[in-house]
């Protein structure tokens, strides 16, 4: 392969003649936001093309790949959003978008697997709806950066069984796993989940074929999704991860913050759960997430 440092120079001035030609093409854009991000696009895939000099077959071949993806995406499968997440891409969004402030919660990745239809829930409720696993307690509180508590705060949580799967993966309209409630007057909140377990993302599709054409794993890290969002607020969207994970250090999207680690604590069957639920026997976890919320106009 030729590298672009050894073509000529009338090759280059071709290849730059074509790139200011496209992003003029897109000079007219009335809507000048829509301009700037489709000259920027312009430039830098063609810096792509350029930079490994892409042969013709690569190139159908990314046709291809992207084609797949759409065909395998409907209503419960985002294969896109899987490639952006891979990519870093949606690490990235989520870093240029989230300054850090102050001491507010860390942000990371959204996923494909968030439904805005979940079950409202009362504090303490339990939000596995049958989702197998074993029970875990996490409780917390909503403030703002001054530790002022937020009441009413909408908190969304969502995570997937010990089987790996989210309740949407499943095909009989499951609610499981996931639910919604509201920070109470003094800004807690405590719901009864499942302790996190490591899971693959889809692998058995484009990207899927991907990671394992540059050998990489399609595992998570243990981690159990939050969305949390009140008046005047940045809405945070987030997880929190479980220490000692040995996939914290290799998450498949690259999610994983130190700040988001939390304790998860193991406790013995007949040690009494901070409720008092009968928990018949089983084993249980708890964890604690104080969740603090960045002004929306930061
Ligand atoms: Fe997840």
């Amino acid at each position: 392969m030729t590298a672009t440092a050894d073509i000529s120079a009338a090759q280059s001035a071709r290849e730059e003649e074509l790139i200011q030609t496209v992003v003029e093409s897109f000079s007219n854009a009335p809507d000048d936001r829509l301009r700037t991000v489709m000259q920027a696009l312009v430039r830098h895939l063609h810096a792509f093309i350029r930079d490994v000099r892409l042969t013709e077959e690569e190139w159908n071949s990314a046709i291809a790949f992207l084609t797949a993806c759409g065909h395998i995406t409907d209503d419960r499968r985002q294969e896109f959003i899987l490639l952006s997440d891979v990519l870093g891409a949606s690490m990235q969004v989520v870093a240029v978008n989230n300054e850090a402030y102050a001491n507010a919660t860390e942000a990371t990745v959204f996923g494909p697997f968030f439904d805005q239809d979940a079950p409202l829930v009362e504090n303490g409720a339990d939000i596995a709806f049958g989702a197998a696993g074993e029970p875990c307690w996490v409780e917390g509180t909503v403030t703002d950066t001054e530790g002022n508590p937020i009441a009413g705060a909408r908190i969304e949580v969502w995570e997937a069984d010990e089987d790996g799967f989210y309740d949407i993966q499943y095909s009989d309209d499951r609610k499981a796993a996931r639910a919604r409630l509201f920070s109470d007057e003094n800004g807690g909140y405590r719901f009864w989940g499942l302790t996190p377990t490591p899971y693959p993302i889809p692998y058995d599709g484009p990207v899927g074929k991907m990671l394992e054409a540059v050998g990489r794993s399609p595992m998570r890290a243990s981690h159990l999704h939050f969305m949390v969002t009140a008046p005047e607020k940045r809405t945070l969207v987030t997880h929190i991860f479980v220490r000692g994970d040995e996939l914290l250090e290799r998450d498949a999207v690259f999610g994983v913050k130190e700040s988001l680690i939390k304790d998860f604590v193991s406790h013995d069957a007949d040690e009494a759960t901070p409720d008092g639920r009968d928990l018949d026997g089983h084993t249980w976890s708890s964890a604690r997430f104080d969740i603090v919320l960045a002004p929306a106009d930061v």
